[in-house]
């Protein structure tokens, strides 16, 4: 009895090192292998309920992000930077709610900076309930220059909330409903970037399309 559980042990300790043996049992939300092995992040990372919330204004950039501590990515980033590819990070960390490009078109009905803001405070956007998919990755050549970006994938029921109330309110200011869809989100935390991030305006798609290695949640 002692020797099968002593075995069993060592058999799980070899397969939780051994890639090939682990995507026996584990696949991507979407059903592919992973490629690589777990990824160690904290627990804390989602709870940002202690994290104050922060305004983005830029004029007809602005937007509206949920914002995380950044002390939890840091180890993360650490993982993958490396000399072969040096990886940039902005020094902070957030799941964009409402991008640049979507606050331009709100503005076209007249929905202000004020008004999404006043939404995200009001639903306690830093409260939302934030829960991880995996550790994403896209490498595209992008305009000649290749292009690594990393980013944590999350499900965020409640960001989709906010921003169907920021819809709601859109289509009673008279905005065209085909240039807004508060469903198309794919939240994610960006780790860090080879030259500058990739967005949905470059053909990148971060779902769970990206997924590179699984998340194993620490204290
Ligand atoms: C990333 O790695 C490079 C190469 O090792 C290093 O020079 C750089 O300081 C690292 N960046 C950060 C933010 O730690
Ligand atoms: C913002 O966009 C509106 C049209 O949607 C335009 O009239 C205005 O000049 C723009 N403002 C800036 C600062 O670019």
């Amino acid at each position: 009895m002692k020797i099968a559980l002593v075995l069993a042990a060592v058999c799980g300790l070899a397969s939780a090192v051994d890639l090939s043996s682990y995507q026996v049992h584990h696949k991507t939300p979407l059903g592919v292998d992973w490629k690589g092995l777990p990824i160690q992040v904290s627990r804390k990372l989602f709870s940002p309920k202690n994290v104050p919330f922060i305004e983005h204004p830029a004029g007809n950039a602005s937007w509206l992000g949920m914002n995380f501590d950044f002390q939890y990515i840091k180890p993360v980033f650490d993982t993958f930077n490396s000399t072969e590819i040096p990886l940039i990070t902005r020094g902070e960390s957030h799941v964009t709610v409402i991008s640049p490009p979507e606050f331009a078109v709100l503005a076209t009905a007249g929905v202000t900076f004020d008004q999404i803001n006043t939404f995200a405070r009001q639903s306690k956007i830093q409260d939302s309930k934030v829960t991880p998919i995996c550790l994403g990755k896209e490498d595209v050549l992008f305009e000649g220059v290749q292009k690594v970006v990393y980013q944590i994938l999350v499900k965020a029921p409640e960001l989709i909330k906010i921003r169907e109330k920021i819809f709601q309110l859109y289509a009673k200011k008279g905005g065209n409903t085909a240039l807004f869809d508060p469903q198309s989100f794919w939240p994610h935390i960006t780790v860090g970037f080879s030259s500058s991030d990739l967005f949905l305006e470059q053909g990148i798609y971060k779902g769970s399309n990206v997924c590179y290695r699984p998340i194993t949640l620490t204290k």
